[in-house]
């Protein structure tokens, strides 16, 4: 199947369908993710012409202040990080490769937003999030 993977903004004439799909299988897309000193917020979507596919939103913050810590600083320069706030690939597109090529693209636009490192949470019971982590070679956390 042929897919590409974009970065899709409000401005976009299918922006009503991606929030749509956060909706549908991720809790919505709130402009600004609570409790995080928030300075960007991406989307990156798997579509095809008619469907979406799968969805990663990434949010830039600094280092730190996420563990009640002072910002890390280099050179008096706040230091950032990408963190991935939304990953979901719709079950029926699962196990080809899609969620990879989301993840592939995400560290290449955190590195293009000046991201020091990229990370992500999931939960214990996770466990297909735990095995694509592994095997592009991250440490499942
Ligand atoms: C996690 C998720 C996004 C992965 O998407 P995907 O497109 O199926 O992932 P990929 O096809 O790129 O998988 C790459 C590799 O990860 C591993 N993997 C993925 N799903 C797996 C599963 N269910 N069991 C075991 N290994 C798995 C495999 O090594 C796989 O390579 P292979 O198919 O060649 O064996 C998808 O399963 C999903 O949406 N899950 C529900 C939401 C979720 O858990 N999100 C993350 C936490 S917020």
């Amino acid at each position: 199947m042929k897919y590409e993977i974009c970065e899709f903004n409000e401005g976009d004439p299918r922006w009503a369908e991606v929030v749509g799909f956060f909706d549908r299988h991720c809790s919505g897309l709130p402009e600004f993710v609570d409790g995080y000193d928030q300075r960007d917020s991406r989307v990156l979507v798997a579509n095809t012409r008619g469907a979406i596919l799968g969805v990663l939103r990434l949010i830039v913050i600094p280092i730190g202040p996420e563990d009640d810590l002072p910002s890390v600083r280099i050179d008096g320069e706040e230091v950032l990080q990408g963190k991935i706030k939304d990953f979901f690939v719709f079950p029926e597109f699962r196990r080809r490769r899609i969620g990879t090529s989301l993840q592939e693209k995400a560290i290449e636009l955190a590195k293009s937003l000046g991201c020091r490192q990229l990370v992500s949470f999931s939960y214990s019971h996770s466990r297909e999030n735990h095995a694509l982590k592994l095997q592009m070679g991250r440490g499942a956390a």
